[in-house]
C-alpha cells in the first residue's frame, strides 16, 4: 500500500510544532514520538472507549523505542473535564514521575486533549505534551491551536491554559470506529472553514461530502488537511484570540446558547449545534441585509446531506423562549451595554466579526426564525 503523510506546519517560533495526517501514524507513533521527546517517558492519557480501541497499538509502537510509558483512562464524556478529574490526572502523572522534559500524550477527541492539555500546562508549571485526536472534530479543531482547559459548574472552558503540543498526529484510520453521529459532528467544523473563509473549499465539499461519509481515504485527507490548514493559518496570525481568530466561532454564537439551553446532553453534540448556528449566523447576516438571500439555504442543504440538524426544529424537546435564548448569549459572550459579539456573512467564505448587533435584533430574528422552523 502506498502510503502518504501530509505535514501541516503551525508556526508560533520556539513553539512551532507540525500536525502530521496520514493513514496508519499510530502504528508508527512510537518513532514519530521520539523525534519530539526531550525527556525518558511518556504517560498516555485516554478514555474507556478510545482505550478499548485504539490504546493497544499505541502501546506496542512506543514498546518498539526505549520510551517508557503508561497510561491513564479516564471515564469518557464531557464530565471529565471537570476540577476532579484534574485533580485525579495530575495526581497520576505525578506518580508516575512525569518531568517537565517528558511528553503527556493526549490520545482521545476533545474532552481528552483539552483535560490532558490542561494538566499538562499546569503540572510543574507546564510539561511537553502531544496530541494523538481520535474523533474528526478533534483532527480538525481542538487538537490544533493550543487552548486547552475545563469546566466550571458556572459554565464549559472558563478555567483553560494556552499550551501547544510539540506535535499533532491525526491518524485518519482511527474515524472508522468513531459513530457517524460524531462524525457527523466534527464535519460540521470542517464545513466552518469553507463558510469562514474558503468559498472554493466549501464548493469542494458540496461535490465530496458523499465520498467523506463514505470513507473515501483521499477525500478525507484532503478535507482533514485542508481545515488544520486553514485553523493553522489563524492561529499563526492570533494565537491569544484578539482579533482573526474569532471567525473561527461561526455559528458559536448561536450554537453555545443553544448547547446551554439543552444542558450541555446528549440531545445536542457540540457539532450539531454549531450546524444550527452556522444556517442561523447566515440567516441572520441575510435578515440584517448584509448577505444575499439564499446563501443560508445553501448551507443548510449541504450540512444536511452531512447528515446534520439544520434547524432548531430538529432538537429533541423544547426549547427556552428567544429572551431567554439572548439572555445565554449575553452571560456567554460577556456583552457590552446590549451589544452582542457575532461572526456574520456577507457571503459564503466571506465573514467579518461585529461586536455591536443590538441584542433586540436578536431576539426579534429569533423569534422569527423560531416560528418559521
Ligand atoms: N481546545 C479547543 O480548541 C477546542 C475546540 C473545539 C472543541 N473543544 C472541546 O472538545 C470537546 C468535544 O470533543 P469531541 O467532539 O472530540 O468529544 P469527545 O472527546 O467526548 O469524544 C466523543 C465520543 O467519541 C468517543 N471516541 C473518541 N474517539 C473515538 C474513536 N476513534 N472511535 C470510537 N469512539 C471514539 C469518545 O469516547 C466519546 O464518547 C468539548 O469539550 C469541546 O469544548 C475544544
Ligand atoms: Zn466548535
Amino acid at each position: 500500500m502506498s502510503r502518504r503523510i501530509e505535514k501541516v506546519p503551525v508556526a508560533l517560533g520556539e513553539r512551532s510544532y507540525d500536525i502530521l495526517i496520514g493513514q496508519g501514524l499510530l502504528a508508527e507513533s512510537g518513532a514519530l514520538i521520539g523525534d519530539v521527546l526531550r525527556g525518558r517517558q511518556a504517560a498516555i492519557v485516554t478514555d474507556d472507549n478510545v482505550a478499548r480501541l485504539h490504546l493497544p497499538s499505541l502501546q506496542a509502537s512506543l514498546a518498539k523505542t526505549d520510551i517508557t510509558h503508561t497510561a491513564i483512562v479516564l471515564p469518557p464524556g464531557e464530565a471529565t473535564k471537570s476540577y476532579a478529574s484534574l485533580a485525579t490526572l495530575c495526581d497520576r502523572l505525578l506518580l508516575a514521575n512525569i518531568e517537565r522534559r517528558d511528553l503527556v500524550i493526549a490520545l482521545g477527541g476533545g474532552v481528552i486533549g483539552d483535560l490532558a492539555g490542561f494538566a499538562a500546562a499546569v503540572l510543574r508549571r507546564g510539561v511537553d505534551f502531544a496530541q494523538i485526536p481520535t474523533t474528526l472534530l478533534a483532527q480538525v479543531d481542538s487538537s490544533v491551536g493550543g487552548k486547552t482547559g475545563i469546566n466550571s459548574p458556572l459554565g464549559k472552558n472558563l478555567v483553560g491554559a494556552f499550551h501547544q503540543p510539540r506535535l499533532v498526529l491525526a491518524d485518519l484510520d482511527l474515524l472508522t470506529t468513531l459513530p457517524q453521529r460524531e462524525f457527523a459532528a466534527g464535519y460540521a467544523e470542517v464545513a466552518k472553514y469553507g463558510l469562514l473563509g474558503d468559498a472554493p473549499f466549501f464548493d469542494w465539499l458540496e461535490a465530496n461530502v458523499q465520498a467523506i461519509l463514505d470513507g473515501d481515504a483521499k477525500a478525507r485527507m484532503h478535507a482533514v488537511k485542508t481545515s488544520c490548514e486553514a485553523k493553522a493559518r489563524v492561529v499563526a496570525e492570533d494565537e491569544t484570540e484578539t482579533g482573526v481568530r474569532a471567525l473561527l466561532n461561526l455559528g458559536h454564537t448561536f450554537g453555545h446558547a443553544l448547547e446551554a439551553a439543552t444542558g450541555y446532553s446528549n440531545r445536542l453534540l457540540h457539532g450539531e449545534a454549531v450546524a444550527i448556528g452556522m444556517v442561523q449566523a447566515f440567516r441572520f447576516s441575510e435578515w440584517l441585509g448584509h448577505c444575499a438571500k439564499g446563501m443560508a439555504r445553501r448551507v443548510a442543504a449541504h450540512l444536511a446531506k452531512a447528515g446534520l440538524p439544520v434547524a432548531t426544529a430538529q432538537i429533541p424537546g423544547s426549547l427556552p423562549p428567544p429572551h431567554d435564548l439572548v439572555a445565554i448569549m449575553r452571560q456567554d459572550k460577556k456583552a457590552v451595554a446590549g451589544r452582542l459579539t457575532f461572526i456574520l456573512a456577507r457571503a459564503i467564505g466571506e465573514t467579518f466579526v461585529a461586536r455591536d448587533v443590538r441584542e433586540e435584533d436578536v431576539t426579534a430574528f429569533l423569534a422569527a426564525d423560531l416560528a418559521q422552523a
